[in-house]
């Protein structure tokens, strides 16, 4: 069983709310993120009154992020497994490069880019606190040498291990 978080989850019909509903029919313990207040849970709530938290949170408002984050440490002591599937689009997205108005993208970039640095950093010490350990979180040359180790392998064959850990998840321990 995974405590699982998933942002964006609001729209019956869309990614989110159907990932939530598979968590839950699997048995795990989640906690739905919704920008605004919705009654798209009522149903699963009747169903899962003990395995569903719906919240309220906004990825481009930081405190909103925090106070989220405060209500899942006062269910779990940890979390599994984030999903931030939380997205939009500006308004131009469609228009040609010469039509597009630039001051129309701020928001798309920061739920796109900076909400969810901010999920995740507000998020990392319930994950840190999962046993679940993904690649991503491992220094990346620590996971090389226990690849290989696990796989026999001399020192050579750990670079290109090394090189597909950061292009594919381009990030730093945390
Ligand atoms: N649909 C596709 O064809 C497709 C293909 C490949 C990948 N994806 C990826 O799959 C994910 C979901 O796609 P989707 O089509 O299901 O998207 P969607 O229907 O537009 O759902 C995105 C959700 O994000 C929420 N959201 C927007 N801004 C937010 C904010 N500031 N804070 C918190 N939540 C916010 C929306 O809330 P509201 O309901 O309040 O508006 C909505 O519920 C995205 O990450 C997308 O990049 C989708």
């Amino acid at each position: 069983m995974q405590n699982v978080l998933i942002t964006g989850t609001g729209r019956p019909q869309a990614l989110g709310f159907n990932l939530a509903k598979r968590y839950l029919e699997h048995g795990d313990r989640m906690f739905a993120c919704v920008r605004k207040s919705t009654d798209a849970f009522a149903e699963l709530l009747s169903v899962y009154p003990e395995a569903l938290t719906v919240l309220v949170m906004d990825i481009m408002d930081t405190p909103s992020v925090r106070a989220a984050s405060e209500a899942v440490a006062a269910h779990v002591d940890r979390l599994d497994t984030i999903i931030n599937n939380a997205v939009t689009t500006a308004p131009d997205y469609n228009a040609s490069v010469m039509e597009a108005n630039p001051d129309n993208i701020s928001d798309s970039v920061n739920v796109g880019a900076a909400g969810p640095l901010r999920v995740i950093q507000t998020f990392c010490p319930l994950l840190k606190k999962s046993d679940m350990v993904l690649s991503s979180t491992f220094p990346p040359k620590r996971a090389a040498s226990a690849h290989a180790k696990a796989e026999g392998k001399t020192n050579d064959s750990t670079i290109p291990f090394r090189r597909r850990q950061r292009s594919h998840y381009g990030l730093q321990p945390i």
